[in-house]
């Protein structure tokens, strides 16, 4: 696992930009797994950036996100389909249908949970996945529990959650209470992850998140494991690590 200390946001959101735009220009039908929240917005903002100077083609390029709020139609200005299309897939050449996002109004959720770990894995997996973190550990909505599910599934949303939430929406009683988000299992096969984080808010779970204990109350501990993964953060989300290097090696460093 690879900790990268950027400056601030602006270059945390271009170091994780540049490191999908080399992957994408080496393999153009790239599978991206995305996420959403405030962090990434300013790496979408710089991948625009780069379509737009033709540094980068989507045209070949599927997407999958890691959730969606249950009950929220894609029409929605908070639901997470509105949020990808207007923050980047309407600004990029990527194809619509080869974006995906779990939808939160199907009749038959269970089958809509089942087939889009099947169209993930038809699409050949997914290449990396870009994570944000929530306060509480959360990656998607994989919440703070004793036991995390594999596969994309749906599940509660913890009040600290829904409180942080309540920022996008005119009041706390409009967020949502249930998510659909693709599994612990299904981010881990992922075969490259890139988790971002940013800000003082985020110094004390990303102190948690490197120390080389996994705790599934901490659900982003869970990719200490993973083979290939690379934490971006900027200076404030990385004021309680304790060596200030540019690069920390953690405790799974023999994994890279
Ligand atoms: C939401 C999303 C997560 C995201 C988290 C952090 O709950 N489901 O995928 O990582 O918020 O959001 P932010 O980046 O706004 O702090």
């Amino acid at each position: 696992m690879k900790v990268i200390i950027a400056k601030n946001y602006a270059e945390m959101s271009k170091a994780a930009a540049d490191i999908i735009r080399d992957l994408v220009n080496s393999k153009p039908n790239t599978v991206l797994g995305l996420a959403t929240g405030s962090t990434p917005i300013g790496m979408y903002k710089q991948l625009i950036e780069y379509y737009r100077e033709k540094s980068v083609d989507f045209s070949q390029v599927a997407t999958f996100n890691l959730d969606e709020y249950l009950g929220l139609p894609g029409t929605h200005p908070q639901s997470y389909r509105y949020f990808m299309d207007n923050n980047f897939f309407n600004h990029i050449n990527i194809k619509k249908h080869n974006t995906h996002v779990p939808s939160g109004i199907a009749q038959d959720i269970e089958a809509e949970c089942l087939s889009y770990d099947k169209a993930i894995a038809e699409e050949g997996g997914i290449d990396l996945q870009v994570l944000g973190i929530g306060n509480n550990g959360h990656i998607g909505f994989n919440e703070p529990s004793d036991t995390l599910h594999v596969n994309t599934h749906v599940t509660r949303l913890k009040q600290d959650t829904i409180m942080a939430n309540s920022r996008f929406f005119n009041s706390i009683e409009e967020v949502p209470t249930s998510a659909v988000t693709m599994g612990i299992g299904g981010i881990m096969k992922a075969r490259q992850i890139l988790l971002l984080a940013s800000g003082p808010a985020k110094a004390e779970i990303i102190s948690k998140l490197v120390n080389g204990k996994i705790n599934t109350h901490i659900p982003a501990s869970l990719i200490q494991v993973h083979p290939n993964v690379t934490v971006i953060i900027d200076e404030e989300a990385a004021s309680l690590l304790l060596k200030k290097t540019n690069q920390i090696d953690c405790p799974l460093s023999w994994a890279e």
